[in-house]
């Protein structure tokens, strides 16, 4: 393999080279065309000075401690006598093409084998990863192994991601002088706190403008984030899974893989950036392309009061409105009546349904709705059966009384008497009903998460959820399947690759929902973002909102209504069967369009939409979320459309107010450049503009 490898796209261009026996990259960002990676190399060069050792360890992808490097060393590990703990690898081989740079390095003292991999994904990402193998003859216990990705010096501005339930992905931002900020997530789920996630760019960085990097860990379990200035002015970001103490001892022979790292480049922003992201989970094979269904779901609706007679009501008022899919949520299974009991009892209640769920199920398709089903496979009610039948099958450290969350525990799925006990209860159910459409839920986190022996086993146990998942897929490949944790603590690409859709959030208060799916939206497209119309007192708030504000928070997303459509007149849900069919007319564009979040002053309203790729049509939300200094909102200008097209404006209503007083037409340009004066608005109100190009002159 020559050094160093330039991969391309012509849009991103990134640089291999080899440090030792481990793959560095060089340069990631704009596209370079053709280049002297010589000269680049050259110009580069960093100088030895003073105050360091003599010679600078290089930022590989797996840098070492072992050569100098002065953060956070890649691997970390060591063996029952405490040797091996700082390696530094050799290389034995390097093979390149035009889209990927794999070196195998080896470290004989230490017995380590190490494969790093770079790739230029077709989607435009960056995509590394790394293997290592205990080549050694004794036991080698793995501490981490964490893969780093340098930033140029440019790379100021920083974006971590916090939150807690119902108030997912809220955005940090600060710029990044020294040190390191570190996202450590320990919960056994992808976390609603710690999602792993991260932004840097240029400082100022913004939605249209700027060199911005992503960098997301694609993995459901626990994960640990940093970005890092050293004292020797260099950047980096580092990514990988989070590790408990002892959780991967490496046998002779035995090797440990990271989970996938990917980064987003784009050198015009945020937004661009994000497509990147969108592009890749279009691109997976369990993304469907065929319209997403409005579902109804019915946990807001009834939550545990399952009557089928009701139930039955509510899917004719769903089929009424134009719903899709009705999905039976929470309550349905074995003493299910409330959050307390029968977690892993997976039959059909036959006190709620005598007759099965069989009546519900035909009912539900005579109406011309898909039929779908919550589900909860990774946990045990002590109150069950199961945990009666096999008290020992909890994933907790033995010796200790087990820590409850919401009543509840979690299944050992390492085991595979009970991963095979689930698997089958819900193959059964699978076979026995047409069930077009799971929504998998993981309501607890994992505390002190350990296996029979009392070893810690979340990763363990994050494979066996995925085994799980692929199994019962190959199973049933007409199966959909929902990623829900508590709303949205499991939205990552590891979950997406085996599942169509994530639930957002528990939060169903459009105005913190508007925060929520911005920042999910830098990450995944709208179409797999679950995003549902409550009732108009938010269940987990208390704030009262418009059916206008909170169908065109939902409006962009996977479509459902969570809602007791039985307390709505006939007015009410003609008013929602207008939006319902609304958004069914525009959710192709919707659904594959490019996303487009537009910056804004400080006028207490923010912008969003989505473009066709051809340009050829967009849909333009303005969202006043708070009151401003001034009476009127800032006119808005919208970027990214076709500059020399004349776009014909006109609003989507979904409620009484209006954009327009009349209907407008404006070249992309004058959109992008002098834009649109929006009416007067109410804070949490939005209005809605659909735009449509008309032939090129
Ligand atoms: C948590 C989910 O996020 C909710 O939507 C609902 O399915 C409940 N669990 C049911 O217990």
């Amino acid at each position: 393999m020559p050094s160093p490898v330039h991969l391309t796209d012509g849009r991103v261009s990134i640089v291999v080279g080899r440090a030792g026996g481990c793959a560095e990259i060089v340069y990631w960002g704009a596209a370079l065309g053709v280049v002297d990676l010589d000269a680049m190399q050259r110009a580069l060069r960093r100088p030895v000075t003073g105050g360091a050792i003599d010679s600078e360890a290089p930022a590989s992808l797996v840098p070492e401690h072992g050569s100098g490097y002065p953060g956070r060393p890649g691997l970390a590990g060591h063996r029952s006598d405490g040797t091996g703990w700082a390696p530094r690898f050799t290389r034995v081989s390097a093979t390149a093409d035009t889209s990927h740079v794999a070196i195998v390095g080896r470290d004989e003292v230490a017995g380590l084998e190490l494969e790093t991999r770079v790739e230029l994904e077709p989607t435009g990402l960056l995509r590394v990863g790394a293997t290592v193998t205990n080549v050694g003859d004794s036991p080698y216990t793995l501490g981490h192994l964490e893969l780093t990705v340098p930033l140029p010096a440019h790379a100021v501005d920083v974006i971590t991601f916090h939150g807690r339930w119902c108030r997912e992905l809220h955005p940090h931002r600060q710029t990044l002088l020294s040190g390191a900020v570190d996202v450590e997530n320990r919960t056994g789920r992808t976390s609603h706190e710690h999602p792993p996630l991260v932004w840097a760019g240029e400082h100022g960085f913004g939605e249209q403008h700027a060199d911005v990097w992503g960098i997301h860990l694609a993995w459901s379990g626990n994960a640990h984030l940093r970005l890092e200035r050293l004292p020797d002015g260099r950047r980096a970001a580092t990514a990988g899974e989070l590790l408990g103490p002892g959780e991967i001892v490496l046998e002779p022979g035995a090797a440990y893989s990271t989970p996938p790292v990917l980064g987003a480049y784009s050198p015009a922003g945020l937004t661009d950036a994000s497509r990147a992201y969108h592009r890749y989970v279009r691109a997976l094979p369990a993304h469907r392309t065929r319209p997403r269904p409005v579902l109804v779901n019915t946990w807001e609706a009834v939550y545990f009061d399952h009557d089928p007679g009701r139930l039955r009501e509510l899917a004719d008022r769903a089929a009424r409105v134009g719903a899709e899919r009705f999905v039976l949520d929470d309550g349905w299974f074995a003493g299910r009546r409330d959050d307390t009991s029968s977690l892993g009892d997976w039959w059909v209640s036959a006190d709620v349904h005598p007759d099965g769920l069989a009546p519900l199920i035909a009912h539900v398709r005579g109406l011309g709705m898909e039929f779908g089903l919550w589900v909860e496979p990774e946990m045990i009610s002590p109150d069950s059966d199961l945990h009666r039948a096999h008290p020992d099958w909890v994933l907790q450290a033995p010796g200790y009384e087990p820590v409850l969350g919401r009543h509840q525990l979690v299944l050992d799925l390492t085991r595979h008497d009970a991963f095979t006990a689930v698997h089958d209860r819900l193959d059964r159910l699978l076979r026995d009903h047409e069930i077009a459409f799971l929504k998998w839920d993981m309501n607890r986190v994992h505390v002190a998460a350990s296996d029979a022996a009392g070893r810690a086993a979340t990763h363990a146990q994050t494979h066996a959820v995925y085994r799980l998942i692929d199994q019962l897929r190959d199973a049933h490949p007409g199966v959909e399947i929902e990623s829900c944790a508590s709303g949205g603590g499991r939205i990552d690409f590891g979950i997406l690759e085996r599942t169509e859709r994530v639930w957002t959030s528990d939060c169903n208060d459009a105005l913190e929902r508007q925060t929520i799916q911005r920042w999910a939206s830098t990450l995944i497209p709208a179409e797999v973002m679950g995003a549902h119309i409550g009732p108009p007192r938010s269940h987990t708030t208390g704030r009262t909102h418009s059916l206008s504000f909170r169908a065109a928070t939902a409006f962009f997303g996977h479509l459902g209504l969570e809602w007791n459509l039985l307390d709505l007149d006939d007015a009410e849900l003609a008013r929602v069967a207008a939006i319902v069919a609304l958004h069914r007319r525009h959710r192709d564009l919707l659904h594959t369009g490019d996303v487009l979040r537009i910056d804004r002053g400080d006028d207490g309203t923010i912008a969003h939409g989505v473009v066709a790729p051809d340009r050829s049509a967009a849909i333009v939300s303005l969202v006043r979320l708070t009151t401003s200094a001034s009476l009127l909102p800032d006119p808005l200008r919208i970027p990214d459309l076709d500059q020399d097209r004349t776009y014909e404006i006109e609003d989507l209503p979904l409620g009484r107010g209006r954009w327009l007083v009349e209907p407008v037409r404006l070249t992309g340009r004058q959109l992008a450049r002098h834009g649109l004066q929006p009416p007067a608005m109410n804070p949490e109100s939005a209005r809605l503009i659909h735009l449509h190009g008309e032939a090129a002159a």
